[in-house]
């Protein structure tokens, strides 16, 4: 693949070091200029293992794909009473659920649910694993360091979380809404209690696209035990909407050469984006992108 100048540009937002030839080429299309704000992340350790590409993948440092696991099915006998109607749910009624819910043990170590945040109507909508420390004690998903890197790949294809139309700002939810203790893995029974939420935030939003970032978002999402290396580079379904798959920005941090893949990845969400809004207003491509 070759760059253009703007492209390398965002690289360098996101902070992928130049490591594959980057001779830039000319293109008509403009794409979104990076964000003036972005942030460099100081190192400290996130708080996902970065358990995600498979031990042939040539770039990165990375433990073996036994090391992790896919997600065991769980039988609907061993899982606890959940909140009933939870598919009928408007807004409100869903957040004041997930707040009060007490359908696994994670209520009992939790400081709050951390529901989710962004546009209702959003274009994109991204789902990571589970809230960290911070987002414990903040009540908002992604607030920790792989939240700024989040934030600054968002930035490097024209979105942001902050308040802004549904065609730049994204809504993002986690697959679970409490933190497990000590960051520990969920459990598969977690991920089951939980899932209703999450499918029910995703059914509100309707977006155009899924961004699922990280092996449990992903397996979840895609009810599959196949690592993410092996699900990226084509786009899957769920409910009738497309998912987009890619690593998690907490496994970025540890292995910052794969940014070049998640890159590919937001591109790929990029044109899927653009071409459902232009299919939806019947205008042409971009039509829908607010600028
Ligand atoms: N990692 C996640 O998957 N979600 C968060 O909210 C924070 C870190």
């Amino acid at each position: 693949m070759r760059w253009t100048e703007r492209q390398l540009a965002m690289l360098r937002e996101m902070g992928v070091p130049p490591f594959w030839p980057t001779e830039p080429v000319a293109v008509a299309v403009a794409t979104p200029a990076p964000a003036p704000d972005a942030v460099s992340v100081a190192a400290q350790p996130p708080r996902t293992p970065p358990a995600e590409r498979p031990a042939s993948a040539p770039a990165a440092p990375a433990r073996p794909s036994a090391a992790a696991p896919a997600l065991p099915a769980v039988s609907e006998a061993i899982l606890g009473p959940r909140p009933a109607g939870v598919d009928a749910m408007d807004w409100p009624t869903l957040r004041d659920t997930v707040a009060g819910c007490q359908a696994c043990g994670l209520c009992q170590s939790r400081k709050q649910t951390v529901f989710g945040t962004g546009h209702t109507q959003a274009r994109w909508m991204l789902v990571g694993e589970a809230p960290g420390e911070q987002e414990d004690r903040q009540g908002e998903p992604f607030v920790g360091r792989a939240g700024q890197l989040l934030d600054r790949m968002l930035a490097a294809v024209g979105l942001t979380r902050s308040e802004a139309p549904p065609e730049q700002q994204v809504y993002i939810a986690n697959v679970l809404k409490c933190r497990p203790p000590a960051n520990r893995n969920p459990l598969p029974q977690e991920v089951a209690q939980c899932e209703p939420f999450l499918l029910r935030q995703m059914a509100l939003v309707q977006p155009d696209l899924i961004l699922a970032m990280g092996r449990f978002a992903v397996q979840s999402l895609l009810k599959t035990s196949e690592p993410i290396g092996k699900l990226r580079g084509r786009v899957h379904e769920v409910q009738g909407i497309p998912v987009v798959v890619t690593y998690h920005p907490a496994y970025l941090l540890r292995n910052p050469a794969d940014k070049a893949l998640v890159w590919d990845d937001l591109c790929r969400a990029r044109e899927l984006q653009l071409s459902r809004a232009a299919a939806r207003s019947g205008t042409g491509r971009g039509a829908d992108q607010g600028t």
